[in-house]
């Protein structure tokens, strides 16, 4: 633990003369932690917060997020700023290393990336055991897992160079592996990465281009490629990074906890919003509808929800998604689309929302996946491709808190308790007894 130690929190329990003193510790910014470690030996009792909403479960350099106030730091640098002025790859290197490269080293790295980003080529032969309608999804999570089986070089997660060559393979390697799981999807010869273009060029390419033709890249579209990859490169512990981290927890190689984290971010309450929320606007249809939905999400039993609306931490607007709705409209004036209506539909919805008091007294925002989904569309993504090209671009992210985790000194296995509620003990009833 490397915050500081400054006062205490103390718990009594009521009726018994059990009381201890739970040191406070104070990180650089942000909330402080009451530590618990010991209350379990010297009170006999766990804590409980199923969705762990008030649970620290590490601590790390990388992001900071302040969710009332909507701000996003990696490494002390807010997202606006890396948005504007930096690349995928330099974020990466930030994320990775802690700092911003000087010239040489943003070299060697992007040198490095560049490298890795073939794959071997038996690793085509997967591709062939999957349907071609399957989700691009579910291509990631078995492909991703399945890069253990060609690496035995650099499984062992305690040598730094291991972990080192890991990293670049998978930063370097996911734009592919996305790129081929749809080409096969629709039934398009795989594009080899060319080692001339930039990271988010060659994904373009990768996914845009065909043998029979030549392909050049739009300027403005690789830019857009790029911050949006910046805007989805890491976001403290979210589902998917703890999923990460609780596989990296018991020794498992990268390849399989990105896997995990793969599965994990799949889901439409996390990466899987951005692909809701096209589904959500075309099943509005209309701006004339909004009201009808927006009375269904108030609704308790429609379990409808604004998809790209709300956060368990940003309580104000996220970031991200005001960065992603310039990118919007950017990418929307060079496509020459001058009146997208899912756009047109989505602002209204936003500004009905904001307007709202159900979603104004809950505090919810468009988040990044709000604007996400009408961007890539635009660009010629299809909805299902929308959770994995956030999967490529968050890889960055889950290694470099894979990273954090495996070089910390104090790690151990993630193992949570839990409040039993079920039957106490009772004896086995023979078949012959049961009624
Ligand atoms: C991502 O963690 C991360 O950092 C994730 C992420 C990242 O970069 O990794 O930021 C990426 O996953 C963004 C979130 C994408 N998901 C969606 O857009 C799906 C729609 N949003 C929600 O399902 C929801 O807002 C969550 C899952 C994001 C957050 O859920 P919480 O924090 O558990 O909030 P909650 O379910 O406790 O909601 C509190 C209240 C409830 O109403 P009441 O019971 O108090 O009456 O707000 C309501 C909820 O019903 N609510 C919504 C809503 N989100 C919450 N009501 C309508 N629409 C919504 N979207």
């Amino acid at each position: 633990m490397s915050g500081t130690a400054n006062g205490s929190v103390t718990v009594t329990i009521d009726g018994s003369n059990k009381s201890m003193k739970l040191p406070l510790i104070h990180g650089t910014i942000g909330h402080s932690v009451a530590d618990i470690r010991k209350m379990y030996g010297e009170m006999g009792i766990f804590t409980y917060d199923p969705g762990y909403g008030g649970t620290a479960a590490c601590d790390s350099k990388i992001t900071y997020i302040d969710g009332d106030e909507g701000i996003l730091l990696h490494r002390g640098y807010p997202i606006e700023q890396l948005a504007e002025q930096s690349t995928f790859l330099e974020v990466a290197y930030l994320l990775l290393n802690g700092e911003l490269p000087n010239a040489s080293e943003r070299k060697v790295f992007v040198q490095g990336v560049t490298m890795h980003t073939m794959l071997h080529e038996q690793i085509r032969a997967f591709y062939n055991g999957f349907r071609r309608d399957a989700h691009p999804m579910a291509v990631m999570c078995g492909v991703v897992g399945a890069l253990s089986a060609f690496y035995h070089d650099s499984l062992d997660i305690n040598d730094e160079q291991h972990r080192r060559i890991s990293a670049f393979r998978l930063i370097a390697k996911l734009p592919t592996i996305a790129a081929w799981a749809y080409k096969y999807s629709i039934g398009q010869p795989f594009m080899y990465p060319r080692n001339d273009l930039t990271y988010p060029a060659n994904f373009l390419y990768m996914f845009n281009a065909v043998p029979s033709e030549p392909w050049q890249p739009n300027p403005v579209l690789v830019r857009a490629m790029d911050r949006i990859l910046i805007l989805h490169a890491d976001h403290e512990q979210n589902a998917s990074t703890s999923t990460v981290r609780l596989a990296g927890s018991t020794g498992a190689n990268p390849f399989a906890c990105i896997a995990a984290g793969i599965a994990s971010l799949w889901g439409p309450a996390h990466g899987g919003a951005n692909e809701a929320v096209l589904k959500m606007l075309a099943e509005i249809g209309h701006v004339d509808r909004i009201p009808e939905f927006i009375s269904k999400v108030k609704d308790k039993n429609s379990s409808v929800r604004l998809m790209g609306f709300g956060h368990r931490v940003y309580k104000n607007y996220d970031p991200r998604a005001k960065i992603m709705q310039a990118t919007c409209h950017e990418v929307l004036r060079e496509l020459g689309i001058v009146d997208d209506p899912l756009l047109d539909l989505a602002v209204e919805l936003e500004k009905i929302a904001l307007h709202d008091p159900y979603f104004v007294e809950r505090k919810l925002y468009p988040n990044v996946d709000f604007y996400s989904g009408i961007i890539l569309k635009a660009m010629g993504f299809p909805t299902s491709m929308f959770t994995v090209l956030f999967a490529v671009a968050r890889t960055v992210g889950w290694i470099s808190q894979w990273k954090e985790m495996i070089e910390d000194p104090s790690q151990r296995i993630g193992r949570p308790r839990q409040i039993y509620t079920g039957p106490a003990k009772r004896d086995y009833v023979p078949l012959a007894e049961r009624s």
